[in-house]
């Protein structure tokens, strides 16, 4: 039998099964003086998925991103970027550095520039871009047309369009982008989403933070919610947002409706939700039984359905803000 060959320097040997695991945070901390900024967060990006990285402003997403990218060092834990340890190598010593495309805060901009003389200017170890390639990362994120004006001119969604572009000029693995909405009116939200989107139709691995969920409840696979640096939550959107084993259900007479299910051993959680909706539990968690339930009562739902809680409610309960 053949041996497989090792590090081939082919296309072929940069595709890595779908499911691989790009970006591994490890019981990552950092300390400020007394406070911890980030308190053993644990977390996995895997190709093919975007995670959002959800907390409001001082959770300490900036920080974890730094370290993500060797910018900072931790006070202790690790980052393993495409298998490799970043706190060892750092992103720009190792053969990272093409493989992952960052955009930190607000990105470092030439202001009396061009958009694709910034394209042009970034000093990359590997070799400056391709025209060609400029004009695919323009087009992709909608500043094609604009990219011989001076950056000045700008509006800050399109300086944060160009930042992102940057991040993708060299045709990344990995993409970490830190509060890539910042700036973008709802127009530039969608197309950003569209961006990130096809970035993961074509197996990239995205982490994206966030402090308004609203922005990533759409696109993200899964969320990881941070607060005074710890992890929270993690889990999917779906399962995040449909809670368990309540339903929302559209009744007439629905004051009188929740008094008769307040007083059912399994219906103290109910509670109204809007004029015409309850959000209830059902006997044995089971809609067939709420919904014989109430008809048997001389009530009428016209619909039950799983209750999907809103993204940012639950984003209020969890961090307590
Ligand atoms: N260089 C620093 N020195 C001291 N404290 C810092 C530093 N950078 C961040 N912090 C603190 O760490 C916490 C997390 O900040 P940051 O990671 O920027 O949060 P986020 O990006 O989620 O808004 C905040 O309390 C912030 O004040
Ligand atoms: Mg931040």
């Amino acid at each position: 039998m053949l041996p497989t060959p090792v590090n081939t320097p082919t296309h072929a040997s940069r595709v890595a099964p779908a499911d691989a695991v790009a970006l591994r945070i490890n019981h990552l901390s950092k300390r400020y003086g007394e406070r911890l900024a980030v308190n053993d967060l644990t977390l996995e990006v895997k190709r093919g998925e975007i995670v959002g990285f959800l907390g409001p402003n001082g959770a300490g997403k900036t920080t974890t991103i730094r370290m993500c990218l060797g910018l900072i060092a931790p006070t202790s834990g690790s980052v393993e970027i495409l298998g490799r340890e970043v706190a060892q190598h750092g992103i720009a010593g190792a053969s990272l550095l093409a493989r992952v495309g960052a955009l930190v805060e607000q990105p470092a901009l030439y202001p009396y520039m061009t958009g694709r003389d910034n394209l042009r200017a970034i000093g990359f170890p590997l070799g400056s871009a391709s025209e060609a390639r400029i004009d695919t990362v323009l087009d992709e994120v909608g500043l094609r047309g604009r990219d011989h004006d001076r950056v000045k001119t700008y509006s800050l969604g399109m300086k944060q369009r160009l930042g992102v572009a940057m991040a993708l000029l060299q045709d990344p693995d990995l993409v970490i982008l830190d509060e890539p909405a910042n700036g973008l009116d709802p127009a530039g939200i969608v197309e950003m989403r569209d961006l990130l989107r096809r970035l993961v139709a074509a197996n990239k691995a995205i982490f994206l933070s966030s402090h308004v969920l609203g922005e990533v409840q759409q696109i993200c696979t899964r969320v990881a919610i941070i607060n005074h640096g710890r992890l929270i939550t993690e889990s999917s959107v779906e399962a995040l947002t449909t809670a368990h084993g309540e339903y929302a259900v559209t009744v007439d007479r629905p004051q009188e409706a929740l008094a008769l299910i307040h007083a059912q051993p399994w219906g103290h959680g109910a509670r109204l939700d809007g004029d015409r909706q309850l959000v209830t539990p059902a006997p044995d968690g089971d809609s067939g039984a709420l919904n014989r339930f109430l008809v048997t009562a001389g009530y009428t739902p016209t619909a039950i359905t799983p209750y999907a809680q809103d993204l940012e409610a639950i984003f209020l309960r969890l961090t307590g803000e």
